[in-house]
């Protein structure tokens, strides 16, 4: 048994601009996993739902990077409605959100 039904890692790993690998940070990853925490604060799901920041998830052309265990679902999340459609979909109704699935092959995870 799992203690949160839904861990969600941000990756907000930081590189310098000249790295051709960019990172997830310079794509607003922190403003991410911050809006994320405020939805689920706001919803009351903090008992449910732990959101936290992760370092590189080895994803990074595909970032902003969240990937949700123990499902092991992928996600691009880059706006302010992304954030909300993930908090309200996967989160409270169990949901993959498929437009914000990375496009990979394992972006489903165990679903
Ligand atoms: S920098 Fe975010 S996945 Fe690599």
């Amino acid at each position: 048994m799992n203690k949160y039904q839904y861990h969600l890692f941000v990756c907000t790993n930081q590189r310098p601009a000249t790295d051709p690998r960019g990172c997830c940070a310079e794509k607003g990853s922190e403003v991410i996993r911050a809006a994320l925490k405020e939805a689920i604060e706001k919803r009351g799901l903090k008992s449910k739902v732990r959101v936290n920041q992760a370092g590189c998830l080895d994803a990074c052309a595909m970032g902003p990077s969240v990937v949700v265990y123990p499902q092991g679902i992928w996600y691009t999340v880059k706006s302010a409605s992304d954030v909300e459609e993930i908090v309200e979909r996967q989160c409270v109704k169990g949901n993959v959100v498929e437009r914000l699935l990375m496009p990979t092959p394992w972006a489903r995870g165990s679903t």
